[in-house]
C-alpha cells in the first residue's frame, strides 16, 4: 500500500516523450483560463445565486479563487520538484505511495470523469435553449435526468394540463457519445485551436460584461435597489442564504475554477518553470475570478437572482437587454456550445488517459492501455469513458453530479496539499523550481479550506461520496494490489506513451 515509485522510475518510464520546454508565461496563463472556463460560469453560477447566495455570490467567487489558489501553489510546487509530467496521480504515487496514488484515480474519475458530464449536461442546457429559438423543440420529457418535474420560474410546467416528468436527457447524452468517438480516432486539442476556442469564450462573456455593463451603468441607482437590496438574504438555514449560503455556493462555483491545474501539468514543457508556472496558475485564476464576478454582478443586478436557476442563465439575462439585443442572446449561446464542448472534450481526454496510466501500471485490466492499432488511440478506455460520462449525463441531476464533482476535487487538492508537506520533510534535498509561499501555513491552509467546502454539501451527497470511495477501496484490495507492476518490481508496461495528461497546448503525443 506504501509502496512507491522512485523519481529515477518515473523518469524512465517518461523518457521516451522527452517534452520540449516551449511554453512561455502567456502560454500558460491561456491553457488555464481555456480549461476553466465552462460550465461553472454559463450554468452553476445560476443556481449558486438563485438557491443559495443570491446576489453575495461575487463574494463566493473570491472564497472559491482562495482555495484554488492556495492549491494552485502547491501543484506549482510539486510539478516543478518532481520531473515528471503527470497529473495528481503520479504525484501521489511517488510521494504518499500506491494507495494515495489509487485513492486520487478515484477522486480524478469525479474530477473529470463526471465534470465532464456536468459540462455536457450544460451544453445539453444551451443547445435546447438555441435550437428552441430556431423553433426546434425536443420533447420535453427527454431534456432532463430521470424522474425530474421540469419546472419553469418556479412552477410545474404544463403540457396540455399535464405536468411534465423528464426521463432522460437525451443531447447531453449523446454529445458525450459522439466526443468519445472522435476521441477515439484521434482528434484532440491543438496549440491553435485552444486559442481560437479561448478567444471565442473570452469574447463573448467580454460582450456580455460591456453590453450589460452599460446597461447596469445606465440604471445602477435603480437595479441596485431593485436586486440587491439585500446584498446578503437573510439565512434560511440549510445552506439557504446568509453566509452559510456564500459558503454553500462557494463550493458550488468552485466547480468553475476546476481546471487550472492543468497548467501545473505542463510544468515540463515551461521555459522558465519557476517563475512562468506561477504565473500561469496564479494570472489564470485571477483573470477568471475578476471576469467571474463581472459577469455575476451583472446577471445579479439584470434580473432577480430567483430567476437564475435555469440551464441557461446567461442567455436569459441576455434575453432581459431588450428586443435590439436578441442577436446577442443567439451569439452568446453559440459561443458557450463551442466553449462547452471543448471542456467535455479536454475533460474526457484527460480522463482516458489517466485510466491508460493506471493500466500501464498494473492497476486497472490491460485492456484499458490497448491502443488501437489504426488511430493509435486507447479505443476500449475511451468508449469506456464515453458511456460512463453519457449515462451520468443523461440521467443524473446537475446539481448532485456537480456537487460531486466539487467534493472529489476538493480532496484531490487536499491530498496534493499534503504531498507538498511530506516532500519538504521526506526529500528536502530535492532542488524545487518553484516554492510555495510562506510554507507550511500555505499548504495546511490549502487543506483545511478544501475540508471546509467539502462539509458544505447536502448530507445525501456526501454519503454518496462516502459510498463511492468505499467502493474504489474495496476495488484497490480485490484488484489493484495484486496486479501492481510495482509490487512485482517492473516498471510500467512497455506502451506507447501516449501523455498521461491532457495537453491541449501541444500536439497530441
Ligand atoms: N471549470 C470548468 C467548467 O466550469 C470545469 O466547466
Amino acid at each position: 500500500m506504501f509502496a512507491r515509485k522512485s523519481i529515477a522510475q518515473v523518469q524512465r518510464e517518461t523518457a521516451n516523450s522527452e517534452l520540449k520546454r516551449t511554453l512561455g508565461k502567456w502560454n500558460l496563463l491561456l491553457l488555464g483560463i481555456g480549461c476553466i472556463i465552462g460550465a461553472g460560469i454559463f450554468v452553476r453560477t445560476g443556481s449558486a445565486a438563485a438557491l443559495h447566495a443570491g446576489p453575495a455570490v461575487l463574494l463566493s467567487f473570491v472564497v472559491a479563487g482562495i482555495v484554488c489558489a492556495f492549491a494552485g501553489l502547491c501543484y506549482a510546487e510539486l510539478s516543478s520538484t518532481l520531473p515528471v509530467s503527470g497529473s495528481a496521480y503520479t504525484y501521489g504515487y511517488t510521494t504518499l505511495g500506491e494507495f494515495i496514488a489509487w485513492v486520487m484515480g478515484v477522486l480524478l474519475l469525479l474530477e473529470y470523469g463526471i465534470a465532464a458530464s456536468v459540462v455536457a449536461v450544460g451544453w445539453a442546457g444551451y443547445v435546447v435553449s438555441l435550437l428552441g429559438d430556431f423553433g426546434i423543440h425536443i420533447p420535453a420529457q427527454f431534456t432532463g435526468p430521470a424522474g425530474h418535474l421540469l419546472m419553469k420560474d418556479g412552477a410545474p410546467v404544463l403540457v396540455d394540463g399535464a405536468t411534465v416528468t423528464t426521463i432522460f436527457n437525451l443531447p447531453a447524452f449523446l454529445i458525450c457519445i459522439a466526443l468519445a468517438l472522435l476521441l477515439v480516432i484521434g482528434v484532440s486539442e491543438s496549440a491553435k485551436v485552444n486559442n481560437v476556442i479561448v478567444a471565442i469564450k473570452v469574447s463573448v462573456l467580454t460582450a456580455f460584461i460591456v453590453v450589460g455593463g452599460l446597461i447596469v451603468l445606465s440604471k445602477f441607482g435603480e437595479l441596485s435597489a431593485a436586486h440587491w437590496v439585500p446584498f446578503i438574504p437573510e439565512n434560511q438555514g440549510d445552506g439557504k442564504f446568509g453566509v452559510d449560503g456564500i459558503m454553500r455556493a462557494a463550493s458550488i462555483v468552485f466547480f468553475a475554477y476546476i481546471g487550472f491545474e492543468a497548467v501545473s501539468t505542463a510544468g515540463q514543457e515551461a521555459k522558465d518553470p519557476g517563475k512562468d508556472m506561477p504565473f500561469g496558475i496564479i494570472g489564470s485564476l485571477v483573470v477568471c475570478t475578476v471576469i467571474y464576478m463581472l459577469v455575476a454582478a451583472i446577471m445579479t443586478l439584470l434580473v432577480p437572482y430567483a430567476s437564475l436557476n435555469v440551464p441557461d442563465p446567461v442567455a436569459v439575462v441576455v434575453d432581459s437587454f431588450g428586443e435590439q439585443w436578441a442577436w446577442l442572446a443567439k451569439t452568446i449561446k453559440i459561443g458557450a456550445i463551442i466553449g462547452l464542448t471543448s471542456v467535455v472534450l479536454v475533460l474526457m481526454y484527460a480522463q482516458t488517459r489517466i485510466f491508460y496510466t493506471m493500466a500501464r501500471d498494473g492497476l486497472l485490466p490491460k485492456v484499458f492501455s490497448t491502443v488501437h492499432p489504426k488511430f493509435k488511440t486507447p479505443w476500449v478506455n475511451t468508449l469506456v469513458v464515453g458511456l460512463l460520462t453519457a449515462v451520468a449525463a443523461g440521467f443524473f441531476d446537475i446539481n448532485v453530479l456537480g456537487d460531486m464533482t466539487s467534493v472529489g476535487t476538493l480532496a484531490a487538492f487536499a491530498i496534493v496539499c499534503l504531498s507538498v508537506i511530506y516532500l519538504r520533510r521526506s526529500a528536502p534535498e530535492l532542488p524545487r523550481g518553484f516554492k510555495v509561499p510562506f510554507y507550511p501555513v500555505t499548504p495546511i491552509l490549502g487543506i483545511l479550506s478544501c475540508v471546509y467546502l467539502i462539509t458544505t454539501v447536502p448530507v445525501s451527497v456526501l454519503m454518496f461520496f462516502l459510498w463511492y470511495m468505499l467502493g474504489g477501496i474495496v476495488l484497490y484490495f480485490v484488484y489493484g494490489i495484486w496486479n501492481s507492476n510495482l509490487q512485482k518490481g517492473e516498471d510500467q508496461d512497455d506502451q506507447p506513451d501516449m501523455g498521461e495528461y491532457v495537453a491541449p497546448v501541444g500536439e497530441q503525443p
